[in-house]
């Protein structure tokens, strides 16, 4: 099994690279975020909760998002590998997953995180927002509070896995597809079976 988490700020292109890496290497795509928007569109007690808290631009409780990852993991069992996409956003987050893929015998391989300056995040989100239908790129302010609660509780995420020597910093500015290559690169090297 190959578990790969990729990492970033928001806007930094997690989404978009997620799409090209699972078609390239046959990997589950579990975005917490795609499946929190799931939640508020069938109108679901839980989205309903979840999207007071998204539209003011702050992290859904871990309980919730941890319950939703153990479920799609169960939900998966043939799979060959997941690519985590905006999971995990906090420690206690990193924490569960680690006991979760302990629990089917597997790890964490690599976290490749996405470097982009926040001119940048601001830049592409507020661009998005004119189009997307997302609530939470309309709005410079809850752009700028999303980039807030990452610095305060998702930058540490990085620290917990590079403590195991699991984190490869890519540079998220450029082509999608010069990206998508040193992503590429990195997953190529460490998925030799
Ligand atoms: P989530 O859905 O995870 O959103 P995010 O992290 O804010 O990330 P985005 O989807 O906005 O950006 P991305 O990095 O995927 O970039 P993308 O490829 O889309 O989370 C939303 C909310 O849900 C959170 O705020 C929180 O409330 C809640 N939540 C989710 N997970 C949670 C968790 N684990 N715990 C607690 N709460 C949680 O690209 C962005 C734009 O840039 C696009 O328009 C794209 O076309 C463009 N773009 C991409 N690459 C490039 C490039 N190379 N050059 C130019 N433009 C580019």
């Amino acid at each position: 099994m190959f578990n790969l988490i990729l990492f970033g700020p928001p806007g930094s292109g997690k989404g978009t690279q997620s799409e090209k890496l699972i078609a390239k290497y046959g990997l589950k795509h579990l975005s917490t975020g795609d499946l929190l928007r799931s939640e508020i569109a069938a109108k679901t007690p839980l989205g309903l909760e979840a999207k007071n808290i998204m539209d003011k631009g702050q992290l859904v409780p871990d309980e919730v998002v941890i319950g939703m990852i153990s479920s799609a993991l169960d939900a998966n069992p043939t799979a060959k590998g997941f690519l985590f996409d905006g999971f995990p956003r906090t420690g206690a987050q990193a924490q569960a997953l680690d006991n979760l893929l302990e629990l089917k015998e597997a790890s964490i391989n690599v976290m490749l995180a996405l470097d982009v300056s926040e001119k940048e995040l601001v830049k592409r989100l507020l661009k998005r927002g004119e189009t997307s239908g997302r609530s939470d790129d309309t709005n410079e302010h809850v752009i700028r509070a999303r980039i807030t609660e990452y610095h305060n509780k998702t930058a540490i995420v990085a620290e917990y896995y590079r403590q195991f020597n699991k984190v490869v910093l890519i540079k998220g500015e450029g082509s999608v597809d010069d990206i998508f290559a040193a992503l590429s690169k990195e997953i190529d090297e460490r998925n030799k079976e």
